[in-house]
């Protein structure tokens, strides 16, 4: 008798909690100026009732800055950017950009599919990079609709031509952010293709949780990588096709490491093809299902960002080439491991590499990449 008072209380409860109305999260499109050449760049500012905003821009359908509160309730913006569209093309490196249609490299700039070779601009050495000099980062994307309510969301679409790039495939892609009132910013990618064709698409957002104003790096940040493996690489990046354990390399993160402690291991091959980190993690569980892949802490201000995705892999990049010549949207220079980028994606150089997950998206077949970044805060 007693237990079913208990258990009725608690269901009462509970639909007493479910019908009060959730905290409420915004989505206000903002003008973000033009480019050189007279083209308008649209903002949409994601914000909810905990402090935490996301600024989302047309062009490259790039997070320009994500405001996330400290263990004291201080919101500083935690990703590198520029303060102005042009800056973007200007200085290229990516910040928190959409990139694709095949982020990563692809050895040599090319590949084979169903016996036809495809060519592609090199743009990395020899190498193609993040979908070439004009990606997907180049373009300005179309606002689809934006709504606010428990979910703070924009959609937006771009189509790529096909032989856009070298690539086959009229594609049509959609980015949908979205920004909860549990400070869950969640990043999908969908794509469909009318010729059968290769796709990695990602976020290249650079994170520092101390704040990107600060002067301090990223060095002292705990990273937790649910990965027992990784893509051990060539001099150029690319990978060599093995998966190689982590277990006694600086590549073990699975019980927390600062990711300044084994930077400097010139012991380490894979560290000095690197210059630091710069390599694919293999995510443990099943790609496809939203799992946990990463954790990052910085002691000093608290913040913890939880990272889950669906993709085979993480791309753990440790800001190995941001060399003091960019000056960012609050006016300090961006010096080498001021931030770290964890980009959920299909391994590298898969279109050539038989034993990798495969990138190949066919007609009436749908991609699709998501990601949640997650805060909170911890410690004192
Ligand atoms: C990725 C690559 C890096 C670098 C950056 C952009 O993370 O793996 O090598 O190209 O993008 O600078």
């Amino acid at each position: 008798m007693r237990n079913r008072v208990v258990i009725f209380a608690l269901t009462a409860l509970s639909l007493f909690l479910a019908g009060t109305p959730a905290h409420s999260a915004e989505a206000t499109p903002v003008d973000f100026g033009e480019l050189q050449d007279g083209t308008r760049i649209d903002a949409i500012v994601l914000s909810n009732a905990s402090g935490t905003s996301a600024t989302i821009i047309t062009l490259g359908a790039t997070i320009q800055s994500l405001s996330v509160p400290d263990r004291n309730g201080k919101s500083d913006d935690i990703v590198l950017g520029y303060a102005t569209a042009s800056e973007y093309l200007e200085k290229p490196q990516y910040f928190g950009a959409t990139v694709g249609r095949y982020a990563n490299r692809i050895a040599g700039g090319r590949f084979t599919l169903d016996g036809k070779e495809y060519s592609l601009p090199t743009n990395d050495g020899s190498n193609h990079l993040h979908g070439g000099p004009q990606g997907l980062d180049k373009a300005v994307w179309k606002v689809a609709s934006v709504e606010s309510g428990s979910t703070a969301r924009v959609t937006l679409t771009h189509e790529s031509p096909d032989g856009e790039a070298g690539y086959p495939g009229t594609l049509e892609v959609t980015a949908i952010y979205a920004l909860n009132d549990r400070d869950e910013l969640s990043v999908e990618y969908r794509a469909t293709t009318d010729k059968s064709t290769v796709v990695n698409i990602t976020n290249h957002a650079y994170f520092n949780l101390a704040g990107e104003a600060g002067s301090d790096g990223v060095m002292d940040h705990r990273l937790t990588l649910a990965a027992d493996r990784f893509t051990p690489v060539d001099e150029t990046l690319i990978p060599t096709g093995e998966l190689q354990g982590v277990e006694g390399t600086p590549f073990d993160f699975r019980d927390g490491e600062l990711i300044g402690l084994r930077i400097r291991d010139g012991g380490d091959e894979q560290i000095r093809f690197g210059r630091g980190y710069d390599h694919n993690f293999v995510v443990n569980g099943a790609a496809g299902t939203l799992r946990p892949a990463a954790r990052v802490e910085d002691p000093h201000s608290g913040r913890v960002m939880e990272v889950l995705m669906t993709a085979p892999g993480v791309q753990f990049y440790s800001g190995n080439f941001l060399d003091g010549t960019t000056v960012g949207k609050s006016g300090r220079i961006y010096r080498q491991g001021d931030a770290f980028c964890l980009e959920p994606q299909v391994f590298p150089d898969s279109p050539n590499k038989s034993g990798f997950p495969s990138p190949r998206l066919d007609p009436g077949d749908r991609y699709v990449n998501r990601m949640v970044f997650r805060f909170s805060t911890a410690g004192r």
